[in-house]
């Protein structure tokens, strides 16, 4: 059986008009589960702005929103650049006003053995998930502060940021980094009425994973939603719910805390584990040589 389907896509848990009047940035928001969230601001009458490098991603973003009849804004942003994120931030606060809420969704990631990782391929992932995160929401802070202003930051993990991961050598690091900045950031902030939380997806197959995303073992295997506890892999609108609940005033005494949406994936272990296969004999890759 396993656990229960959620309500129907479109469903709210908020009050409709629980956003209304409000401004919502999401880091990523044209595509995958930041979209998802992004839409579920919107239904509950938030004004979105999509930060993001592809003029594509953002297009599809902008569509999404307009269709349940809110107001969008595609803004290109790399996140790894703060003159960029400060330009960002300006265009948001002339077009829709200071925004309530930042969800940090943006990220970069790809399956390697960590004795393939170049440099270049570690510092790549770290900037957009662990240095992007950070200078967003330095740059949000820094606008809420000065204008005496309360906000909520929501920043998606990922929970080998517990864990370790695998593969993931980069961005478990990274999204660990992320967790425990999370934690700072709502102490320092908590005085001038910000909180700082988390979110983090289990596991969440959606039609814009990128190639790597989907060249992970296993990913997209007819056995998938077996694979979990819950009989069953996320649905994109859970990610919705919990995110808008988290930055609506139902949530004002919760910050520092991050919350695992997996349906108990995350803490799954067997009596007696499986025999232990290499994370290159996984990912079928020759022996490891120096070049
Ligand atoms: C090894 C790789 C690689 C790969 C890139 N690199 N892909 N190394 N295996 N598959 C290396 C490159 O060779 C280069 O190092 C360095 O990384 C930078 O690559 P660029 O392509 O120049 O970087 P850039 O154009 O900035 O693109 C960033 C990116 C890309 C992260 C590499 O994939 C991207 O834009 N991703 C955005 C979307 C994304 O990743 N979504 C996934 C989020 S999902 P060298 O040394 O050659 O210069 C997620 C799920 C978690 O996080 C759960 C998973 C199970
Ligand atoms: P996705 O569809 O690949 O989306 C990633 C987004 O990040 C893209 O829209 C991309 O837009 C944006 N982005 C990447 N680098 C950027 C940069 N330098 N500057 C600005 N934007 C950038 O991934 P997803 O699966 O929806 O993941 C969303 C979040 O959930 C991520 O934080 C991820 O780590 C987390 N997560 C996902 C899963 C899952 O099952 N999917 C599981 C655990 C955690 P551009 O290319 O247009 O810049």
């Amino acid at each position: 059986m396993g656990l229960p389907e959620p309500p129907a896509l479109g469903s709210m848990a908020l009050a409709a008009g629980a956003f209304d009047g409000q401004a919502v940035v999401v880091t990523g928001g044209g595509t995958g589960l930041g979209r998802a969230i992004a839409v579920e601001f919107a239904r509950l009458g938030a004004s979105v702005a999509i930060l993001s490098r592809g003029e594509e991603h953002r297009a599809a973003g902008v569509t999404a929103i307009e269709a349940v009849g809110a107001r969008a804004l595609a803004v290109a942003c790399d996140i790894r650049q703060p003159d960029q994120i400060a330009a960002a931030f300006d265009a948001v606060e002339s077009e829709l006003g200071l925004p309530t809420t930042l969800v940090n969704n943006a990220a970069g990631n790809f399956p390697v053995p960590a004795e393939d990782l170049s440099p270049n391929g570690w510092r790549t992932v770290v900037d957009i998930v662990l240095n992007g995160t950070f200078f967003c929401s330095r740059e949000f802070g820094r606008r809420h502060i000065a204008a005496g202003a309360p906000g909520s930051i929501l920043n998606i993990g990922a929970s080998y940021a517990w864990t370790g991961g695998p593969g993931f050598a980069h961005s478990a690091a990274a999204k660990a980094g992320v967790k425990n900045m999370t934690e700072t950031l709502a102490v320092e902030w908590a005085p001038y009425g910000v909180r700082v939380n988390g979110l983090v997806p289990g596991l969440f197959p959606h039609e814009d994973e990128t190639a790597d995303i989907r060249g992970v073992p296993g990913r997209g295997a007819e056995d998938e939603e077996a694979s979990c506890p819950a009989m069953r892999t996320g649905r994109t609108r859970e990610l919705g719910w919990a995110a808008t609940f988290l930055a609506s005033p139902f949530a004002s005494f919760i910050s520092g805390e991050t919350l695992v949406v997996d349906g108990v994936n995350w803490q799954r272990r067997a009596m007696r584990q499986p025999a232990f296969v290499p994370i290159r004999d996984q990912m079928g890759k020759e022996p490891f040589q120096l070049d």
